[in-house]
């Protein structure tokens, strides 16, 4: 098979597409054609060593993927093969195959394409999560009070999701992302209005606009942009503090106090990682939202596995629109 190799932790451009074994197909196990690759703003962290896990090398990067079943072990039931399933696998996706546990692959919805499969589950599960079980926004809470929710970065994988999320649910999304293209997406996600972060007052804005204040702050950039919209939010409101593209946000405690504001710690991935059950009905529950087309994953742009390091780049210098997924050479 094909790999994208991360022989030591370091620059981007290192990283390369060679001809590896493919992996031992042990009990309990089934063999993927990967599909599609979802990539994620945390590969690029983790290949060059700026992540707080440190993998050893070399590894295969590549968390998420789509395949179809192509063999299985034999203590697993033949039905899966030729399934298109999803898999969360942790690393190894950037591959032409993938080996992952049975009772780990996902049905997917037949409402999603192989490049939404592939490039939702980091940024949907981390959404819902935020939102349903941290944030505790329901559609019943929703419908007693109009809320208000700021997304920051809403143009790109863990933003828009936000957006949609926040919509479904029945919060008024502010997006504030950097490009036109990035804030039509959020509009197209439901977004109720968008500011330019590259040109406009993010904060000023959504106070206008929210008429006082926001409910929630949905923050994956951090830095100096989610250290002023802190001061966004009205009585009571929720700073999510997800991610930080942008620097870590030093949050000045007297504006958490003022105004009764809440600064709430989201981490997803541990939280799956110690809660299986919980984060299994979580999926559950993203899924039948799809299913039914209350949530709707944006469809990625495509590159190749050869042009991992050119995805991840354009990743990194805020060039994507939405999300991306790598696809086999000969596919694309
Ligand atoms: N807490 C959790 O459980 C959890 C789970 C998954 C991911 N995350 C984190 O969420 C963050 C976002 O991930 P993602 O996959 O959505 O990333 P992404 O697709 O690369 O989007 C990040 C967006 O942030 C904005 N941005 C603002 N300042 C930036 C800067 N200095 N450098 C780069 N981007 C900047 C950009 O939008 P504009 O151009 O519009 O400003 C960019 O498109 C990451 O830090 C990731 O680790 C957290």
């Amino acid at each position: 098979m094909r790999a994208v190799i991360c022989k030591e932790l370091g620059p981007l451009e290192n990283l390369s597409l060679e001809e590896v074994p493919t992996p031992p197909l042990l009990n309990g196990n089934v063999r993927l054609r990967v599909l599609a690759s979802g990539v994620n703003y945390v590969d690029g962290l983790l290949i060059q060593g700026k992540y707080q896990i440190k993998p050893p090398t070399p590894f295969i990067p590549g968390m998420e993927v789509v395949g179809e079943v192509i063999e299985c072990s034999d203590d697993v039931s033949a039905e899966l093969l030729g399934k298109r399933v999803l898999a969360n696998v942790g690393f190894g996706g950037f591959a032409t195959e993938a080996v992952v546990r049975a009772d780990r692959v996902i049905n997917i919805p037949d409402t999603l394409s192989t490049g939404q499969a592939a490039s939702f589950l980091q940024s949907y599960l981390t959404g819902w999560f935020a939102l349903t079980r941290r944030a505790h926004i329901s559609v019943e809470s929703s419908a007693k009070k109009e809320q208000w929710m700021l997304v920051l970065g809403a143009g790109s994988g863990v933003g828009l999701a936000a957006v949609d999320i926040g919509t479904a649910l029945g919060l008024r999304v502010i997006a504030a992302a950097s490009s036109q293209e990035k804030r039509d997406l959020a509009l197209a996600r439901g977004a109720s209005a968008v500011v330019d972060s590259s040109s406009e007052d993010v904060k000023e804005r959504a106070k206008e606009i929210s008429g006082g204040g926001v409910d929630v702050l949905y923050d994956p950039v951090g830095g100096s942009l989610g250290e002023t919209c802190l001061r966004a939010l009205g009585e009571d409101g929720q700073y999510l503090v997800i991610g930080f593209v942008g620097g870590i946000p030093q949050l000045p405690a007297n504006q958490v106090l003022l105004r009764n504001r809440r600064v709430i710690g989201v981490d997803w991935g541990a939280w799956a990682g110690r809660h299986p059950q919980e984060n299994a009905q979580l999926l559950e529950e993203v899924l039948a939202k799809i299913a039914t087309n209350d949530l709707c994953p944006v469809e990625p742009q495509v590159y190749s596995l050869s042009e991992a390091a050119v995805a991840l780049k354009d990743l990194e210098e805020r060039r994507v629109a939405g999300k991306v997924v790598l696809v086999a050479d000969e596919v694309k």
